[in-house]
């Protein structure tokens, strides 16, 4: 079953892994079953949550200094929070976050000192989502969910539909839940645009030292846009053709209602783990 065909109601719902079934890549890396005994910076988690501007997780590799390239499959969960059974963010890391609330999706965005979550200096990183040529997922067998879907923070809906760019310093983590009002989770979160990065998947405007959370309308569709009343739209060339100049230039949507925190609130958590030892042994 394709990953983002899997559906659970829970996370106690989950099994230990929801690929079991080795494809030709291989096993999936870590596992989906994560609590108190696996809450440690050795991680293998890979189940993670999108919440809120305080509450969230990232996708990046097991061991220092790798390539988003080298590991999209075996990604696990790096959490601001010390309760899902993942590892942590450490302090410092995160340099300035948007989080932008559209009716169709919620989009945190922002700057990230990439070495302090295992990122290569210098790495220009890619896609994460949950397709993938043999439709195991990037990272295989990575589940998303969120408490920001139910109107109750302790009921955490799955989301199936989602994307992370990581990499340059950035990021930009969407999920797209089947109950927005467009009904279009698949075209909010396009997967087959993987070269363009952030600003034509994902257009917001993230401050480096700025953290803020907006309500904004929802973006254009990614790779749609209009041209002498044409709607037209991009599509990626292959892999071995240049990208070139793109056609048109994303629109950030309008965002209302900004509230500002420090970093020191949201984060405060974090401190505890820096310095703590990244990676697991081999
Ligand atoms: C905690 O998670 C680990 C790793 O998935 C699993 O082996 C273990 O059974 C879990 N413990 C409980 C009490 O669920
Ligand atoms: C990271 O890996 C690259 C390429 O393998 C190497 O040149 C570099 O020295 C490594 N950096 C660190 C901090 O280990
Ligand atoms: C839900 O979580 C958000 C963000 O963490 C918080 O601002 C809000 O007060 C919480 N709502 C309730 C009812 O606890």
């Amino acid at each position: 079953t394709p990953l983002a065909s899997l559906h659970f109601n829970s996370p106690a719902d989950l099994p230990y892994q929801v690929e079991p079934n080795p494809v030709l890549r291989g096993s999936q890396f870590g596992y989906n079953i994560c609590n108190s005994t696996t809450q440690n910076q050795q991680s293998l988690c890979q189940t993670m949550y999108v919440n809120h501007l305080d509450d969230f997780c990232l996708w990046a590799p097991d061991k220092p200094n790798s390539t988003i390239a080298d590991t999209e499959g075996e990604e696990v969960a790096w959490c601001t929070s010390n309760k899902y059974g993942t590892r942590q963010i450490p302090a410092g890391a995160l340099q300035g976050v948007q989080l932008l609330t559209a009716p169709d999706y919620t989009l945190i965005s922002g700057f990230i000192d990439q070495t302090q979550v295992n990122i290569q200096d210098g790495d220009e990183g890619g896609e994460l989502d949950p397709h993938g040529q043999d439709l195991a997922g990037n990272p295989m067998g990575g589940i998303v969910f969120s408490n920001a879907l139910s109107g109750s923070n302790t009921t955490y809906l799955q989301v199936p539909e989602w994307n992370l760019f990581i990499g340059s310093g950035t990021f930009c983590l969407k999920i797209c839940p089947d109950s927005g009002p467009a009904k279009n989770s698949a075209g909010f979160c396009r997967n087959t645009l993987d070269r363009l990065g952030c600003f034509y998947n994902s257009p917001a405007n993230p401050v480096k030292g700025t953290f803020e959370a907006c309500d904004s309308a929802n973006m254009d569709l990614p790779g749609v846009y209009v041209v002498n009343g044409q709607t037209l739209t991009y599509t990626q060339p292959a892999e071995t053709v240049p990208i070139g100049a793109l056609p048109y230039t994303p629109t950030v949507p309008a965002s209302s209602n900004c509230t500002p925190f420090a970093s020191t609130d949201l984060y405060a958590a974090l401190a505890s783990v820096t310095g703590a030892p990244q990676g697991s042994s081999t």
